[in-house]
């Protein structure tokens, strides 16, 4: 069965390790990543945006998620990324999520905490993981869309506050990294995640995963980033993948051939991430 990514993630930061959590859009993408996942023998988060959940249905991705618990051996956790919507946070955790961000960064600092609390609560009834944001991350993740100029740093004393107060199981505080590939290489500010993590206990969580170089994760990895999200890569190899299936054949109409290249792509780029992360062997 699913299991709660708390101690998964209590572990990596203990251990020194990051375990990948990568949001899946279709029954193939969460194949594909669970396979990844039990090849390599690294635990696995699931994850899935608010869009997706709307795409899907909550009740439809965690019968599914559970089924892919059910036939591997390495531990995997459902989560539900980025969420400030309190009413879908509940339908999720009915369904059997066993994680969820609450996503009140852009809310004033108390107004963050309050609404954090509220999810905890609620949450930890269930024994369900809670993730919450501090400073603002770049980018664009679907409907949420900050731009670089709008982009804050966290605070180190508020997020050792923000810990403090709230309860929360996991912290994603904003160093740098943003949503989507980089122009570049990413700035991360490394002393600041520093400062940061000799403050906050709790495992950290590095947002914007896709097109970070793999010294600049490692190096975050070491400063204690336990989670790392990775969305939009999976969504340029699905995609990419299907694409070329199209250019071969434009003629092509059987889901399966698309659908199979399309996951090996997916595939590919989740066991990249969790060698990165060091996660791979640490089922
Ligand atoms: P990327 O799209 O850069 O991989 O970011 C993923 C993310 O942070 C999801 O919350
Ligand atoms: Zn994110
Ligand atoms: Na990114």
């Amino acid at each position: 069965s699913l299991v709660s990514s708390t101690e998964m993630l209590r572990k990596a930061r203990k251990e020194g390790y990051c375990v990948g959590a990568f949001n899946v859009h279709t029954l193939e993408m969460l194949q594909a990543v669970v396979e990844a996942a039990e090849e390599a023998q690294a635990p696995l988060i699931l994850q899935t945006t608010v869009g997706t959940v709307g795409h899907l249905g909550p009740e439809y991705i965690a019968a599914i998620a559970r089924v892919a618990a059910g036939s591997v051996r390495v531990p995997i956790a459902l989560h539900l990324d980025h969420c400030h919507d309190y009413a879908l946070i509940e339908r999720c955790i009915a369904a059997g999520y066993t994680s969820v961000m609450i996503d009140a960064s852009m809310r004033p600092f108390e107004e963050n905490v309050e609404q954090t609390k509220r999810v905890v609560e609620l949450a930890h009834r269930a024994g369900v993981n809670v993730e919450a944001e501090l400073g603002k991350v770049g980018g664009v993740e679907e409907e949420l869309a900050v731009d670089e100029a709008d982009a804050v740093l966290a605070d180190p004393a508020e997020c050792e506050r923000f810990a403090a107060l709230t309860g929360v199981d996991t912290l994603a505080p904003a160093i740098g990294t943003a949503h989507g590939m980089y122009k570049g290489k990413p700035k991360i500010a490394f002393s600041r995640l520093e400062e940061i993590a000799s403050r906050v206990g709790v495992p950290l969580v590095l947002h914007g995963g896709s097109g970070i170089p793999e010294e600049q994760v490692k190096r975050a990895v070491s400063l204690g980033m336990a989670k790392m999200n990775v969305a939009t890569e999976l969504r340029i190899a699905f995609s990419g993948a299907i694409r070329q299936v199209f250019g071969e054949n434009p003629d092509e109409n059987d889901p399966r051939t698309y659908m199979k290249r399309a996951k090996q792509a997916v595939k590919a780029i989740a066991h990249a991430k969790m060698a990165m992360c060091g996660c791979a062997g640490k089922a």
